[in-house]
């Protein structure tokens, strides 16, 4: 066996099938830290927690949520949301103040039909400001909640 060149063993090939599934963390947008500029409502069924963010029909008002990672990396976000009308709703995805994304959240058919959007971002480690921002005065979709997988 010649060793030259190898810095470390590792027991495992971190490629192979059948590793543990990372657990998403969900942040409910109705909790604090999470900010809605609007209302925390309830009428629609279908929410997990005790609401959603009804955010105000007007340009930047937004749904943000803090979110802890523990190393800078890739991130998968997926953002719970309804829209129940038949007009999408465009909106920049802002992370820690830089627009990363600019999704636009598609009627879901009706205010209680509930979708996932899912977008990958780069966390800092420690603490990250996620902030959807509607860019239409239609404002948002009604947003439940974001579940975020760090790997
Ligand atoms: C309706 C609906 C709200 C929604 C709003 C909107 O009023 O009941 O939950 O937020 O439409 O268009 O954004």
């Amino acid at each position: 066996m010649d060793w030259t060149g190898i810095s470390a063993y590792q027991g495992t090939c971190p490629l192979l099938p059948g590793g543990p599934t990372p657990t998403p963390t969900r942040y409910e947008a109705e909790d604090s830290p999470a900010v809605c500029t609007g209302t925390i409502d309830s009428n629609h069924t279908g929410y997990t927690g005790t609401g959603f963010c009804n955010g105000s029909s007007a340009v930047g008002a937004h749904a943000q949520f803090t979110v802890n990672a523990a190393t800078v990396g890739t991130a998968t976000l997926r953002l719970r949301f309804a829209n129940g009308t038949t007009t999408a709703r465009p909106a920049s995805l802002i992370v820690n103040g830089s627009t990363v994304h600019t999704p636009s959240f598609a009627g879901t058919g009706a205010w209680n039909t509930w979708v996932t959007q899912t977008l990958t971002v780069t966390l800092n480690a420690g603490s990250n400001t996620i902030q959807v921002s509607p860019t239409t005065s239609a404002g948002l979709p009604n947003i439940d909640h974001l579940e975020v997988t760090t790997t």
